[in-house]
Parts: structure tokens; C-alpha cells; sequence
């Protein structure tokens, strides 16, 4: 069993890992709770009946709201990659494409995508950065023709808290063909993301991070067009029928089109909680303590801030020459304090092309104050001085 303590703040745990998964509020709790009770209950098919109008309108209409989209042009998943899945693979591609992506691409993107290379014979593009980290926006408005058929922009990398201009790179886009993929996992719920002010085609996102939504669950956005050009091979019968032996016909062609009919039911109740919660006011302005976990980061003598980018988000990754991450990890546990290790092929493109293996990484959420950035930092001072191993 794993060593457990709760030293924190007032023997509350600080946790400084929203980027893993945000902690669940209490009414995303009793959500799923309640689902669950019910269905051991009454039986799985009778609580989704009588929470039909939850799992079939209320949540995907909080979902639209969330990122400015129509709602039928909004999908529910189990993951963001199962989102992002649900997608990409199926884009009609050739050899005469070209794909680019940024430094910050996730890496499980990345993997779709080479894969997508390899079946279609279309060519992956690296969008370069300036120095500093941003991205070269003159490169892009430059280089953008259209033979560029898709872009992709992860909005807030999980590996470095950079928050790239998604808005600004989709109005150099607009003008182009090109379908432009947003990948808005670590920022969805941190900072404003609304699909019309972006102009992508396609937006993924999980429930379980800064939405502070349950495990297994995540999103899409899929534009029309975007869904118009898909090859798909198959559809759910939740949005098709069939009634002969001569094929099916589609009897929804909303963006529902690209999910599968089995879910967890708790799950999506729990989602609709947490997309209540957000729609009641989630404070977009915690400014202040992103900006004290970074200088607290940075203050600390002999550690190095992993930091691109003039805009920095609530996600902060650092490494210590002679202390490894976990073992900084384990002994910020062992204060009561939640940190994560983070590897660098999570992020290839950034973090392990700069030579970075393993990193720690503190994530904040506006649940996150103060008074636990200090007592992180005094934790962290004191680690970074021992050097060795406690
Ligand atoms: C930027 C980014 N994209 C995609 C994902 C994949 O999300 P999921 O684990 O829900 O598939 C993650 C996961 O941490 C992520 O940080």
C-alpha cells in the first residue's frame, strides 16, 4: 500500500495536480453516487430511462454552452483520446497533404497521426517556434497554402504550462482550406476556450482535469464540414437503423454520430454535474496564484523551471539536477503535498528533443490558494537543499 500522509495545509492535502485529474467537488460525487445507487436498485436500462432527459439533452446542451458550439455539433467519450480518435483516423488524406502540428503536441495524438501518415502518404510538418518557446505565427501566416489540410494546436501542452494563441492561429487559418484540430484537454475549465472564437473544426477535451468532472469522460467538438468529410465505417445504433437486409440509414447526424451507444451511465452524470458547476461560475481569474506557484518554482535555488512561451497557464513543470522527480514527488507526499512526475515523450516534440526524461509538474485550480502555494515552496526549498535522498 502506498505511504500516505495529509500533512498539507492544516492537515488538508494540497493538490497541485489538476493537470493529472482535478479533484471532484461534491456534487460531481453525489452525482454518480446517486446514479449508481439507482442502478443497483432498479437495474442499469431503468436509470437511464429515467434520467433520459440528463443523458440525452441537459448534458450535451451544458457541453455546448461550455465551448460556445452549437449543440449538435457536440460528442460525448469516455476519453480525449477516444475523442480525438473517433476523428482524425477517418480524415481523407492523400500524399498531396501536408499535416502540421506544434512542439506541444500530445503525444498520443502524435501516434494517430503518424499512423494517418502512414496509411495516407501525407506529410507531418513541424510548426517551429521563435526563441523563447511561442510559436512562429509570421512562419505559419507565411507557409500556410492549401495544401495544409489539417492543423493541429494543443491549446495548453500537459507537459509545460505554455497557452498557445489558439484564437490568433485560427484567423491566419481561416482563409484556407484546411481543417484545424484544437486539442483543449489541459485547458478546457482553466481558461476560456469557445470553439466560434477559435474558428477549429474539431475540439477535444476531457471531463476529469480542470472541469473537475469524473474519470472517463471527454468531448468533442466536430464541425459540419469537418463530419461531412470523414470516411466513417460504421455508426452506433443509437443514430442508425437497420430495417433490411440492403444496408442502414443514419437517423441522426448530429455529432452523436461519432460515439458509441454504451457508456457509464454515472459517468455522464457526473459530467453534467461538473459542467453545472462550471456554468455557475468557474473563476477564470486565479492569475495571482499561477503566477505565485511560477515564482515559487523559480525561486527555488538549484531547480530549473521548465517554462516556454510568454503566456503561462496554471501548469508548471521543473527538474533538479541531483534530486530525480519521483523522488521529489515522494517526498512532497510525504508532506502532504500532490505533485506529479511527468515523462518527456508524453510531450516528444518539446520536452524530450530538449532533454528532458522525467520533469515534476504542479498543476493549480482556483481551489488552490495562497497559503499552499507558500507551503508548497517551503516544502520544495527544503527537498532542493537536502540534495540527497530523506
Ligand atoms: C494535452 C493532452 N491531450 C490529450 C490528453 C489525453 O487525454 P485522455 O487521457 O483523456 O485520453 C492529455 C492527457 O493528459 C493531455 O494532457
Amino acid at each position: 500500500m502506498a505511504q500516505q500522509d495529509s500533512s498539507g495545509v492544516n492537515g488538508r492535502l494540497i493538490h497541485l495536480n489538476t493537470a493529472g485529474a482535478g479533484l471532484m467537488p461534491d456534487a460531481v460525487r453525489a452525482a454518480m453516487e446517486e446514479c449508481i445507487a439507482r442502478e443497483a436498485a432498479t437495474g442499469c436500462y431503468e436509470t437511464e430511462e429515467a434520467l433520459d432527459d440528463l443523458l440525452q439533452d441537459e448534458v450535451y446542451a451544458r457541453l455546448a454552452a461550455a465551448i460556445g458550439a452549437p449543440v449538435g455539433d457536440v460528442a460525448l467519450f469516455d476519453s480525449a483520446t477516444r475523442a480525438w480518435c473517433a476523428v482524425v483516423p477517418k480524415l481523407p488524406l492523400g500524399p498531396a497533404d501536408r499535416v502540421w502540428v506544434t512542439p506541444y503536441e500530445y503525444a498520443g495524438n502524435l501516434i494517430s497521426l503518424f499512423s494517418l501518415r502512414d496509411r495516407t502518404g501525407c506529410r507531418i510538418e513541424v510548426v517551429p517556434t521563435v526563441p523563447g518557446g511561442d510559436l512562429d505565427l509570421d512562419w505559419m501566416a507565411r507557409h500556410v497554402s492549401d495544401d495544409v489540410a489539417l492543423v493541429s494546436v494543443t491549446h495548453i501542452p500537459s507537459g509545460c504550462g505554455i497557452v498557445n494563441p489558439v484564437e490568433e492561429i485560427g484567423r491566419i487559418l481561416a482563409p484556407y482550406r484546411c481543417f484545424y484540430a484544437v486539442d483543449a484537454c489541459q485547458s478546457i475549465g482553466q481558461v476560456p476556450v469557445d470553439v466560434s472564437r477559435i474558428g477549429c473544426h474539431l475540439l477535444t477535451g476531457a471531463g476529469r482535469k480542470f472541469l473537475r468532472g469524473p474519470r472517463g469522460t471527454g468531448f468533442a467538438y466536430a464541425a459540419p464540414e469537418l463530419r461531412a468529410a470523414l470516411i466513417t465505417d460504421f455508426h452506433d445504433l443509437h443514430v442508425a437503423r437497420v430495417d433490411s437486409a440492403g444496408g442502414y440509414r443514419v437517423t441522426d447526424g448530429s455529432a452523436r454520430g461519432l460515439e458509441l451507444a454504451e457508456r457509464t451511465t454515472a459517468a455522464v452524470a457526473g459530467f453534467h454535474a461538473a459542467l453545472g458547476l462550471f456554468a455557475s461560475g468557474t473563476p477564470f481569474d486565479h492569475q495571482e496564484v499561477f503566477r505565485a506557484l511560477r515564482e515559487t518554482v523559480e525561486k527555488t535555488p538549484g531547480v530549473e523551471l521548465i517554462a516556454p512561451g510568454t503566456r503561462q497557464s496554471g501548469i508548471v513543470s521543473f527538474r533538479h539536477p541531483d534530486v530525480p522527480a519521483e523522488e521529489i514527488r515522494r517526498r512532497l507526499r510525504l508532506r502532504g503535498i500532490n505533485v506529479w512526475k511527468i515523462v518527456g515523450h508524453h510531450t516528444p516534440l518539446y520536452m524530450a528533443e530538449r532533454g528532458v526524461d522525467t520533469a515534476v509538474r504542479a498543476s493549480v485550480h482556483y481551489y488552490n490558494t495562497l497559503e499552499e502555494i507558500d507551503a508548497f515552496g517551503a516544502a520544495l526549498r527544503e527537498i532542493a537543499g537536502l540534495g540527497s535522498p530523506a
